[in-house]
Protein backbone atom coordinates (compact mmCIF):
# COMPACT_ATOMS: atom_id res chain seq x y z
CA UNK A 1 0.00 0.00 0.00
CA UNK A 2 0.94 3.45 -0.36
CA UNK A 3 0.28 5.72 2.06
CA UNK A 4 -0.64 8.56 -0.91
CA UNK A 5 -3.27 6.43 -1.78
CA UNK A 6 -4.55 4.63 1.89
CA UNK A 7 -7.26 6.20 3.97
CA UNK A 8 -5.35 6.49 7.22
CA UNK A 9 -6.69 9.99 8.47
CA UNK A 10 -4.63 10.35 11.83
CA UNK A 11 -5.42 13.46 14.29
CA UNK A 12 -2.67 15.44 15.67
CA UNK A 13 -4.41 16.42 19.19
CA UNK A 14 -5.29 14.26 21.04
CA UNK A 15 -8.73 13.44 21.30
CA UNK A 16 -10.05 14.43 24.91
CA UNK A 17 -13.09 11.99 25.24
CA UNK A 18 -10.05 8.97 25.20
CA UNK A 19 -9.03 8.32 29.32
CA UNK A 20 -6.46 5.42 28.39
CA UNK A 21 -3.67 5.15 26.08
CA UNK A 22 -5.14 2.31 23.62
CA UNK A 23 -8.31 4.06 22.96
CA UNK A 24 -6.16 7.67 22.71
CA UNK A 25 -4.07 5.77 20.30
CA UNK A 26 -6.62 4.03 17.88
CA UNK A 27 -8.04 6.94 17.04
CA UNK A 28 -4.87 9.07 16.85
CA UNK A 29 -3.65 6.04 14.54
CA UNK A 30 -7.06 6.22 12.35
CA UNK A 31 -8.03 2.96 13.24
CA UNK A 32 -11.25 3.22 14.42
CA UNK A 33 -14.47 6.19 14.73
CA UNK A 34 -17.30 5.93 17.01
CA UNK A 35 -20.35 6.03 15.64
CA UNK A 36 -22.83 6.09 18.96
CA UNK A 37 -22.04 5.25 22.31
CA UNK A 38 -19.81 2.20 22.85
CA UNK A 39 -20.59 1.64 18.68
CA UNK A 40 -17.43 1.71 16.50
CA UNK A 41 -16.96 1.80 12.90
CA UNK A 42 -13.46 0.00 12.20
CA UNK A 43 -11.22 2.44 9.49
CA UNK A 44 -8.57 0.92 7.45
CA UNK A 45 -5.92 0.34 9.97
CA UNK A 46 -8.15 -0.88 12.46
CA UNK A 47 -9.70 -2.89 10.81
CA UNK A 48 -7.04 -4.90 8.86
CA UNK A 49 -5.69 -5.43 12.62
CA UNK A 50 -8.85 -6.94 13.90
CA UNK A 51 -8.76 -9.54 10.89
CA UNK A 52 -4.93 -10.25 11.75
CA UNK A 53 -6.24 -11.26 15.20
CA UNK A 54 -9.15 -12.96 14.26
CA UNK A 55 -7.38 -15.38 11.48
CA UNK A 56 -4.92 -16.18 14.36
CA UNK A 57 -8.09 -17.19 16.13
CA UNK A 58 -9.48 -19.22 13.46
CA UNK A 59 -6.16 -21.11 12.66
CA UNK A 60 -6.11 -21.87 16.14
CA UNK A 61 -9.96 -23.02 16.28
CA UNK A 62 -9.20 -25.21 13.77
CA UNK A 63 -5.67 -26.66 14.74
CA UNK A 64 -7.82 -27.58 17.54
CA UNK A 65 -10.00 -29.44 16.08
CA UNK A 66 -12.96 -27.08 16.39
CA UNK A 67 -15.39 -26.52 13.74
CA UNK A 68 -16.09 -22.88 12.17
CA UNK A 69 -19.82 -21.47 11.01
CA UNK A 70 -21.52 -18.34 11.16
CA UNK A 71 -24.76 -17.47 12.99
CA UNK A 72 -26.33 -14.53 12.76
CA UNK A 73 -26.47 -11.71 15.27
CA UNK A 74 -30.19 -11.56 15.19
CA UNK A 75 -32.40 -14.21 17.37
CA UNK A 76 -35.82 -15.08 18.31
CA UNK A 77 -36.56 -14.46 22.16
CA UNK A 78 -38.74 -17.66 21.38
CA UNK A 79 -35.21 -19.84 22.38
CA UNK A 80 -34.28 -17.48 25.32
CA UNK A 81 -37.61 -18.10 27.30
CA UNK A 82 -36.84 -21.95 26.11
CA UNK A 83 -33.47 -21.72 28.49
CA UNK A 84 -35.19 -19.30 30.71
CA UNK A 85 -32.27 -16.85 30.35
CA UNK A 86 -35.00 -14.47 28.41
CA UNK A 87 -36.18 -12.67 31.59
CA UNK A 88 -33.14 -13.46 33.41
CA UNK A 89 -30.61 -11.28 31.51
CA UNK A 90 -31.61 -8.19 31.97
CA UNK A 91 -30.96 -4.69 30.67
CA UNK A 92 -28.25 -5.80 28.97
CA UNK A 93 -29.93 -7.62 26.23
CA UNK A 94 -31.30 -5.54 23.31
CA UNK A 95 -34.69 -6.65 22.84
CA UNK A 96 -36.51 -5.28 19.61
CA UNK A 97 -39.60 -5.93 17.70
CA UNK A 98 -40.06 -6.72 14.13
CA UNK A 99 -42.80 -5.35 12.06
CA UNK A 100 -45.20 -8.61 12.99
CA UNK A 101 -44.63 -7.27 16.58
CA UNK A 102 -42.41 -10.77 17.17
CA UNK A 103 -39.55 -10.38 19.85
CA UNK A 104 -36.23 -10.60 18.93
CA UNK A 105 -33.12 -9.81 20.09
CA UNK A 106 -29.38 -8.64 19.10
CA UNK A 107 -27.68 -11.74 20.53
CA UNK A 108 -24.99 -11.14 23.17
CA UNK A 109 -23.70 -14.89 23.50
CA UNK A 110 -25.30 -17.78 21.60
CA UNK A 111 -26.17 -20.92 23.93
CA UNK A 112 -29.37 -20.83 22.85
CA UNK A 113 -28.96 -21.05 19.25
CA UNK A 114 -25.96 -23.46 19.08
CA UNK A 115 -28.27 -25.83 21.55
CA UNK A 116 -31.29 -25.59 18.78
CA UNK A 117 -28.73 -26.17 16.06
CA UNK A 118 -27.38 -29.38 17.60
CA UNK A 119 -30.50 -30.70 18.72
CA UNK A 120 -32.28 -30.48 15.11
CA UNK A 121 -29.01 -32.41 13.77
CA UNK A 122 -27.60 -34.94 16.27
CA UNK A 123 -29.12 -37.45 17.99
CA UNK A 124 -26.34 -40.17 18.54
CA UNK A 125 -23.13 -40.59 20.80
CA UNK A 126 -21.49 -41.16 17.81
CA UNK A 127 -21.45 -38.06 16.29
CA UNK A 128 -19.71 -36.43 19.44
CA UNK A 129 -17.14 -35.09 20.28
CA UNK A 130 -18.15 -31.94 18.36
CA UNK A 131 -17.52 -28.01 18.56
CA UNK A 132 -18.50 -25.27 16.89
CA UNK A 133 -17.69 -21.55 16.65
CA UNK A 134 -17.62 -18.68 15.05
CA UNK A 135 -16.71 -15.23 15.32
CA UNK A 136 -19.40 -12.67 15.27
CA UNK A 137 -20.99 -9.15 16.59
CA UNK A 138 -22.49 -9.46 19.69
CA UNK A 139 -24.25 -6.95 21.48
CA UNK A 140 -24.59 -6.24 25.54
CA UNK A 141 -25.93 -2.89 26.43
CA UNK A 142 -23.53 -2.12 29.10
CA UNK A 143 -24.29 0.19 31.44
CA UNK A 144 -20.76 2.43 30.93
CA UNK A 145 -19.10 1.62 27.34
CA UNK A 146 -16.33 2.82 27.97
CA UNK A 147 -12.47 2.83 26.79
CA UNK A 148 -13.08 2.19 23.20
CA UNK A 149 -13.08 -1.10 21.82
CA UNK A 150 -11.93 -2.49 25.32
CA UNK A 151 -15.53 -2.09 26.70
CA UNK A 152 -18.16 -1.22 23.35
CA UNK A 153 -21.66 -2.52 23.29
CA UNK A 154 -21.36 -3.86 19.78
CA UNK A 155 -17.78 -6.14 19.87
CA UNK A 156 -16.82 -8.91 17.85
CA UNK A 157 -16.39 -11.92 19.84
CA UNK A 158 -14.96 -15.55 19.28
CA UNK A 159 -17.69 -18.05 21.00
CA UNK A 160 -17.31 -21.88 20.71
CA UNK A 161 -19.45 -24.67 22.46
CA UNK A 162 -18.67 -28.07 22.59
CA UNK A 163 -21.55 -31.29 22.87
CA UNK A 164 -20.05 -34.22 24.27
CA UNK A 165 -21.27 -37.87 25.94
CA UNK A 166 -19.25 -37.60 29.23
CA UNK A 167 -18.32 -34.94 31.41
CA UNK A 168 -14.87 -36.59 31.10
CA UNK A 169 -14.99 -35.90 27.46
CA UNK A 170 -16.10 -32.27 28.07
CA UNK A 171 -13.34 -31.50 30.08
CA UNK A 172 -10.77 -32.40 27.37
CA UNK A 173 -12.64 -30.23 25.37
CA UNK A 174 -11.96 -27.54 28.10
CA UNK A 175 -8.69 -28.64 27.82
CA UNK A 176 -8.16 -28.33 24.93
CA UNK A 177 -9.49 -24.70 24.44
CA UNK A 178 -7.22 -23.91 27.77
CA UNK A 179 -4.55 -24.68 25.75
CA UNK A 180 -5.30 -23.32 22.09
CA UNK A 181 -6.40 -19.85 23.63
CA UNK A 182 -3.10 -19.36 25.30
CA UNK A 183 -1.41 -20.34 21.84
CA UNK A 184 -3.77 -17.76 20.34
CA UNK A 185 -2.18 -15.39 22.51
CA UNK A 186 0.85 -16.40 22.93
CA UNK A 187 1.22 -15.74 18.47
CA UNK A 188 -0.32 -12.10 19.20
CA UNK A 189 2.52 -11.18 21.62
CA UNK A 190 0.34 -11.17 24.72
CA UNK A 191 0.79 -13.15 27.71
CA UNK A 192 -2.79 -13.91 28.99
CA UNK A 193 -2.77 -15.37 32.79
CA UNK A 194 -5.91 -18.53 33.09
CA UNK A 195 -6.86 -17.65 36.57
CA UNK A 196 -10.34 -19.21 38.59
CA UNK A 197 -12.77 -16.76 38.18
CA UNK A 198 -17.06 -16.88 38.61
CA UNK A 199 -19.60 -18.12 36.02
CA UNK A 200 -21.62 -14.81 35.67
CA UNK A 201 -24.80 -15.48 33.81
CA UNK A 202 -23.50 -18.39 31.48
CA UNK A 203 -23.23 -20.51 34.67
CA UNK A 204 -21.75 -23.83 35.44
CA UNK A 205 -18.67 -24.02 37.97
CA UNK A 206 -15.48 -24.57 36.22
CA UNK A 207 -14.45 -21.36 34.54
CA UNK A 208 -11.21 -19.77 33.66
CA UNK A 209 -10.83 -15.85 32.44
CA UNK A 210 -7.86 -15.46 30.53
CA UNK A 211 -6.24 -12.08 31.96
CA UNK A 212 -3.42 -9.62 30.21
CA UNK A 213 -1.97 -7.52 32.89
CA UNK A 214 -2.08 -4.00 32.55
CA UNK A 215 -2.68 -1.10 35.21
CA UNK A 216 -5.75 0.19 33.28
CA UNK A 217 -7.53 -3.44 33.48
CA UNK A 218 -11.32 -3.21 34.89
CA UNK A 219 -10.23 -6.48 36.46
CA UNK A 220 -8.56 -6.98 39.88
CA UNK A 221 -6.37 -10.21 39.79
CA UNK A 222 -4.68 -12.01 42.74
CA UNK A 223 -1.41 -14.17 41.72
CA UNK A 224 1.26 -16.09 42.34
CA UNK A 225 4.20 -14.23 40.41
CA UNK A 226 5.93 -17.44 39.19
CA UNK A 227 2.86 -17.74 36.83
CA UNK A 228 4.12 -15.39 34.91
CA UNK A 229 7.49 -17.44 34.05
CA UNK A 230 4.87 -20.36 32.15
CA UNK A 231 5.27 -20.33 28.67
CA UNK A 232 3.45 -22.64 26.10
CA UNK A 233 6.00 -21.40 23.50
CA UNK A 234 6.63 -23.39 20.41
CA UNK A 235 5.87 -27.24 21.91
CA UNK A 236 3.90 -29.58 19.81
CA UNK A 237 0.27 -29.81 20.80
CA UNK A 238 -1.56 -33.16 20.20
CA UNK A 239 -4.57 -32.18 20.82
CA UNK A 240 -6.11 -35.74 20.59
CA UNK A 241 -4.01 -36.61 23.59
CA UNK A 242 -6.79 -36.00 26.59
CA UNK A 243 -3.18 -36.77 29.03
CA UNK A 244 -1.37 -33.76 27.47
CA UNK A 245 -3.74 -31.08 27.44
CA UNK A 246 -4.52 -32.26 31.18
CA UNK A 247 -0.95 -31.74 31.65
CA UNK A 248 -0.44 -28.40 29.81
CA UNK A 249 -3.74 -27.15 31.65
CA UNK A 250 -2.45 -28.45 35.51
CA UNK A 251 0.91 -26.65 34.63
CA UNK A 252 -0.82 -23.05 33.31
CA UNK A 253 -3.77 -23.22 36.32
CA UNK A 254 -2.08 -25.20 38.92
CA UNK A 255 -0.36 -21.75 40.86
CA UNK A 256 -2.28 -19.48 42.27
CA UNK A 257 -4.32 -17.03 40.28
CA UNK A 258 -7.89 -15.50 40.52
CA UNK A 259 -9.82 -12.91 39.82
CA UNK A 260 -11.47 -10.77 42.48
CA UNK A 261 -14.56 -12.87 42.82
CA UNK A 262 -12.73 -16.06 43.61
CA UNK A 263 -9.80 -14.71 45.39
CA UNK A 264 -9.11 -16.51 49.16
CA UNK A 265 -7.01 -14.64 51.37
CA UNK A 266 -6.16 -17.48 53.28
CA UNK A 267 -4.76 -19.47 50.67
CA UNK A 268 -3.48 -16.81 48.94
CA UNK A 269 -1.50 -16.04 52.38
CA UNK A 270 -0.22 -19.73 51.71
CA UNK A 271 2.58 -17.77 49.04
CA UNK A 272 5.70 -17.43 50.03
CA UNK A 273 5.52 -13.45 50.02
CA UNK A 274 7.86 -12.28 47.73
CA UNK A 275 5.69 -13.65 44.99
CA UNK A 276 2.52 -12.20 46.21
CA UNK A 277 0.98 -10.12 43.52
CA UNK A 278 -1.93 -8.08 43.26
CA UNK A 279 -3.03 -6.05 40.18
CA UNK A 280 -5.22 -5.44 37.51
CA UNK A 281 -6.07 -7.26 34.27
CA UNK A 282 -7.86 -6.86 30.80
CA UNK A 283 -10.10 -10.03 30.47
CA UNK A 284 -9.28 -11.01 26.56
CA UNK A 285 -11.17 -14.80 26.81
CA UNK A 286 -13.07 -17.09 29.08
CA UNK A 287 -13.60 -20.62 28.97
CA UNK A 288 -16.63 -22.81 30.73
CA UNK A 289 -17.70 -26.34 31.61
CA UNK A 290 -21.19 -25.93 32.37
CA UNK A 291 -22.68 -29.66 32.26
CA UNK A 292 -26.27 -30.48 31.01
CA UNK A 293 -27.18 -26.52 31.90
CA UNK A 294 -28.73 -26.05 28.25
CA UNK A 295 -28.86 -29.56 27.12
CA UNK A 296 -31.40 -30.11 30.10
CA UNK A 297 -33.96 -27.58 29.42
CA UNK A 298 -33.82 -27.28 26.11
CA UNK A 299 -34.18 -31.01 25.02
CA UNK A 300 -30.70 -31.40 23.31
CA UNK A 301 -30.25 -35.53 23.77
CA UNK A 302 -28.31 -38.02 22.16
CA UNK A 303 -28.46 -41.51 22.36
CA UNK A 304 -26.05 -43.42 24.29
CA UNK A 305 -24.24 -46.33 23.62
CA UNK A 306 -26.64 -48.00 25.96
CA UNK A 307 -29.31 -46.91 24.07
CA UNK A 308 -30.91 -44.61 26.41
CA UNK A 309 -31.31 -40.78 25.67
CA UNK A 310 -28.97 -38.48 27.61
CA UNK A 311 -28.38 -34.86 27.52
CA UNK A 312 -25.18 -33.80 26.35
CA UNK A 313 -22.56 -32.45 28.33
CA UNK A 314 -21.52 -28.50 27.25
CA UNK A 315 -18.97 -26.18 27.49
CA UNK A 316 -19.25 -22.39 26.10
CA UNK A 317 -16.40 -20.28 25.57
CA UNK A 318 -14.96 -16.91 23.99
CA UNK A 319 -12.29 -15.00 23.41
CA UNK A 320 -12.90 -10.76 22.98
CA UNK A 321 -11.80 -10.14 19.22
CA UNK A 322 -12.17 -6.85 19.14
CA UNK A 323 -11.41 -5.86 23.02
CA UNK A 324 -7.71 -7.99 21.98
CA UNK A 325 -7.04 -4.79 19.62
CA UNK A 326 -7.50 -2.70 22.49
CA UNK A 327 -5.14 -4.92 24.91
CA UNK A 328 -2.33 -5.22 22.52
CA UNK A 329 -1.99 -1.48 22.35
CA UNK A 330 -2.02 -1.48 26.35
CA UNK A 331 0.43 -3.83 26.71
CA UNK A 332 2.65 -2.71 23.84
CA UNK A 333 3.28 0.87 23.14
CA UNK A 334 5.48 4.03 24.49
CA UNK A 335 4.90 7.49 24.21
CA UNK A 336 5.29 8.05 20.35
CA UNK A 337 2.33 5.26 19.69
CA UNK A 338 1.65 1.63 18.80
CA UNK A 339 4.11 -0.69 18.60
CA UNK A 340 2.58 -3.60 16.90
CA UNK A 341 3.92 -7.42 17.92
CA UNK A 342 4.84 -9.11 14.30
CA UNK A 343 2.09 -11.51 14.63
CA UNK A 344 -0.92 -8.49 14.65
CA UNK A 345 0.87 -5.76 12.99
CA UNK A 346 -1.27 -4.31 9.90
CA UNK A 347 1.50 -3.54 7.61
CA UNK A 348 4.79 -5.96 7.92
CA UNK A 349 7.34 -2.95 7.83
CA UNK A 350 7.13 0.74 6.29
CA UNK A 351 9.08 2.43 3.73
CA UNK A 352 9.99 5.94 4.48
CA UNK A 353 11.19 7.87 1.52
CA UNK A 354 13.33 10.83 3.07
CA UNK A 355 13.31 13.10 -0.83
CA UNK A 356 10.38 12.28 -2.69
CA UNK A 357 10.28 13.31 -6.27
CA UNK A 358 14.04 12.65 -6.11
CA UNK A 359 14.61 9.71 -8.83
CA UNK A 360 17.30 7.75 -7.22
CA UNK A 361 15.01 7.33 -4.09
CA UNK A 362 12.16 6.95 -5.97
CA UNK A 363 13.41 4.17 -7.65
CA UNK A 364 14.93 2.17 -4.69
CA UNK A 365 12.03 2.87 -2.34
CA UNK A 366 10.18 0.82 -5.18
CA UNK A 367 12.41 -1.39 -5.42
CA UNK A 368 12.17 -2.75 -1.68
CA UNK A 369 8.03 -2.13 -1.99
CA UNK A 370 8.13 -4.91 -5.04
CA UNK A 371 10.60 -7.20 -3.67
CA UNK A 372 8.28 -7.14 -0.61
CA UNK A 373 5.47 -7.48 -2.19
CA UNK A 374 6.71 -10.15 -4.15
CA UNK A 375 8.13 -12.39 -0.75
CA UNK A 376 4.05 -12.02 -0.22
CA UNK A 377 4.64 -9.07 2.39
CA UNK A 378 2.48 -6.19 3.28
CA UNK A 379 4.58 -2.96 3.29
CA UNK A 380 2.92 0.57 4.00
CA UNK A 381 5.21 3.05 1.65
CA UNK A 382 5.10 6.66 2.81
CA UNK A 383 5.40 7.89 -0.69
CA UNK A 384 3.49 11.51 0.36
CA UNK A 385 5.95 14.76 0.10
CA UNK A 386 6.22 14.82 3.56
CA UNK A 387 9.24 16.32 5.57
CA UNK A 388 10.86 13.38 7.37
CA UNK A 389 9.95 14.32 10.76
CA UNK A 390 6.07 14.07 9.89
CA UNK A 391 6.94 10.75 8.26
CA UNK A 392 8.29 9.40 11.00
CA UNK A 393 6.02 10.88 13.79
CA UNK A 394 3.16 8.61 11.52
CA UNK A 395 5.53 5.23 11.70
CA UNK A 396 6.00 5.77 14.87
CA UNK A 397 2.48 6.66 15.87
CA UNK A 398 1.06 3.62 13.69
CA UNK A 399 3.38 1.53 15.31
CA UNK A 400 4.76 -1.08 12.29
CA UNK A 401 7.29 -3.20 13.85
CA UNK A 402 9.91 -2.06 11.26
CA UNK A 403 11.10 0.68 9.31
CA UNK A 404 13.26 0.83 5.93
CA UNK A 405 14.60 4.83 5.48
CA UNK A 406 15.48 5.41 2.04
CA UNK A 407 17.73 8.74 0.95
CA UNK A 408 19.50 10.19 -1.23
CA UNK A 409 22.56 9.98 1.02
CA UNK A 410 22.53 6.61 2.36
CA UNK A 411 21.96 5.33 -1.51
CA UNK A 412 25.21 6.97 -2.41
CA UNK A 413 26.71 4.61 -0.25
CA UNK A 414 24.42 1.85 -1.11
CA UNK A 415 22.62 1.62 1.55
CA UNK A 416 19.37 1.95 3.62
CA UNK A 417 18.34 2.07 7.15
CA UNK A 418 16.61 -0.56 9.09
CA UNK A 419 15.24 0.63 12.31
CA UNK A 420 13.30 -1.51 15.07
CA UNK A 421 10.15 0.47 16.62
CA UNK A 422 10.38 -1.77 19.81
CA UNK A 423 14.09 -0.70 20.42
CA UNK A 424 14.78 2.26 18.19
CA UNK A 425 18.06 0.68 16.68
CA UNK A 426 19.10 1.29 13.46
CA UNK A 427 21.43 -0.71 11.14
CA UNK A 428 22.57 0.56 7.71
CA UNK A 429 22.87 -2.26 5.08
CA UNK A 430 22.00 -2.65 1.32
CA UNK A 431 18.58 -2.71 0.30
CA UNK A 432 18.29 -6.53 -0.80
CA UNK A 433 20.05 -7.74 2.57
CA UNK A 434 17.05 -5.68 4.25
CA UNK A 435 14.55 -7.01 2.63
CA UNK A 436 16.26 -10.05 3.77
CA UNK A 437 16.26 -9.33 7.07
CA UNK A 438 12.71 -8.78 6.66
CA UNK A 439 11.59 -11.59 4.80
CA UNK A 440 13.47 -13.69 7.82
CA UNK A 441 11.94 -12.12 10.72
CA UNK A 442 8.65 -12.93 9.31
CA UNK A 443 9.84 -16.35 8.07
CA UNK A 444 9.44 -15.52 4.59
CA UNK A 445 12.26 -17.07 1.79
CA UNK A 446 12.35 -15.71 -1.94
N1 LIG B 1 -18.53 -5.07 26.29
C1 LIG B 1 -17.51 -5.74 25.75
N2 LIG B 1 -16.70 -5.14 24.85
C2 LIG B 1 -15.68 -5.81 24.28
N3 LIG B 1 -15.39 -7.09 24.56
C3 LIG B 1 -16.15 -7.74 25.46
C4 LIG B 1 -17.25 -7.10 26.10
N4 LIG B 1 -17.84 -7.99 26.95
C5 LIG B 1 -17.13 -9.13 26.83
N5 LIG B 1 -16.12 -9.00 25.95
C6 LIG B 1 -15.13 -10.02 25.57
O1 LIG B 1 -15.75 -11.24 25.24
C7 LIG B 1 -15.18 -12.30 26.00
C8 LIG B 1 -16.18 -13.40 26.27
O2 LIG B 1 -17.38 -12.90 26.82
P1 LIG B 1 -17.88 -13.14 28.33
O3 LIG B 1 -19.31 -13.49 28.26
O4 LIG B 1 -16.95 -14.02 29.07
O5 LIG B 1 -17.71 -11.62 28.83
P2 LIG B 1 -17.87 -11.02 30.30
O6 LIG B 1 -17.26 -11.94 31.29
O7 LIG B 1 -19.26 -10.60 30.50
O8 LIG B 1 -16.95 -9.73 30.14
P3 LIG B 1 -16.78 -8.56 31.20
O9 LIG B 1 -16.62 -9.21 32.55
O10 LIG B 1 -15.56 -7.81 30.76
O11 LIG B 1 -18.03 -7.76 31.09
C9 LIG B 1 -14.68 -11.62 27.25
O12 LIG B 1 -13.63 -12.38 27.85
C10 LIG B 1 -14.19 -10.29 26.72
O13 LIG B 1 -12.87 -10.42 26.24
MG1 LIG C 1 -16.13 -13.36 30.95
Amino acid sequence: MRLSRYFLPVLKENPSEAQIVSHRLMLRAGMIKQAAAGIYSWLPLGFKVLRKIENIVHEEQIRAGHIPMLMPTLQSADLWRESGRYDDYGQEMLRIKDRHDRDILYGPTNEELITDIFRGHVSSYKDLPLTLYHIQWKFRDEIRPRFGVMRGREFLMKDGYNFDLTKEDALHAYNRHLVSYIRTYERMGLQAIPMRADSGPIGGDDTHEFLVLADTGESEVFYDSAVTDIRLGSREIDYDDKAQCQAVMEEFTSLYARTDETHDEAVFQQIPEGRRRSARGIEVGQIFYFGTKYSEPMGANVQGPDGKQVPVHMGSHGIGVSRLVGAIIEASHDDKGIIWPEGVTPFHCGIVNLKQGDDEADAACEQLYAALTALGLEPLYDDRNERAGGKFATMDLIGLPWRITVGPRGLKNGVVELTSRRTGESEELSPEAAVRQIAGIYGRTG
